[in-house]
């Protein structure tokens, strides 16, 4: 998709619910704008689009009765409208997009009751991130947090779906780091600031290796 008109870069944070990507990906810009001068635009998927919407009123309960594959099919659809309405004209710019929670959500997620390939599948025409962090923390942290921090829970946040979700996430990582893409894992059990320099480390390995 697009490959050679894409002149920023697009990077990702993933993570189970609870492993503090929003606070992450605000750092992140205010890092690369301090520190290189770059010009980086947040992005958030279920996006601010139309499907993304319609996904988080699925999220939140407050519409019931779609089934699994057809969650999987608006998650594939919002991306690519988000895609193609939001990132790439971003990037076209030169500039970069920091993006909480992209393709491997839907891999972690809808991979709990659908099938990996088919995920892939729906997934095909996705643009592919330059480098995707991953924010490890463990199910048990990630609901004290949510719960410490919010009154309603989403479909997905009860520990026994978080367990299956990070093994997902790991199995995924694994893959993709032996496929030679750029991934990091982080620790995000750390407090926010540790996990910032951490992150920030990785970032200025991404951008030498750029050069
Ligand atoms: P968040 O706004 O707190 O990140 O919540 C978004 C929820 O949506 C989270 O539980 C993960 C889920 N999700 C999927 O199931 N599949 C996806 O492809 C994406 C992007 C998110």
């Amino acid at each position: 998709m697009n490959k050679e008109r894409k002149k920023g870069k697009f990077i990702v944070l993933e993570g189970i619910d609870g492993s503090g990507l929003s606070t992450q990906t605000l750092r992140l810009k205010d890092y690369l704008l301090q520190n290189y001068a770059i010009k980086a635009v947040l992005a958030k998927e279920p996006s601010e689009g139309l499907i993304g919407a319609l996904i988080r009123q699925i999220l939140s309960g407050r519409v019931t009765g779609i089934h699994d594959r057809s969650l999987a099919l608006l998650f594939a659809a919002d991306r690519l409208d988000h895609i193609h309405n939001k990132i790439l004209p971003i990037l076209d710019k030169g500039d970069f997009v920091i993006c909480d929670r992209y393709l491997w959500s839907s891999f972690a997620y809808q991979g709990l009751t659908n099938e990996l390939v088919w995920i892939e599948e729906i997934n095909k025409y996705a643009l592919k991130p330059d480098l995707t962090i991953f924010i490890r923390v463990r199910p048990e942290t990630s609901m004290q947090r949510i719960c410490s921090s919010r009154i309603k829970t989403e479909i997905f946040e009860t520990r026994e779906t978080l367990e299956k979700v990070l093994a997902n996430y790991e199995k995924i990582f694994k893959k993709w780091q032996e496929c030679g893409k750029n991934v990091v894992e982080i620790d995000g059990e750390k407090d926010p600031q540790s996990v910032q320099i951490d992150i920030m480390r990785s970032i200025d390995e991404f951008l030498q290796r750029m050069e």
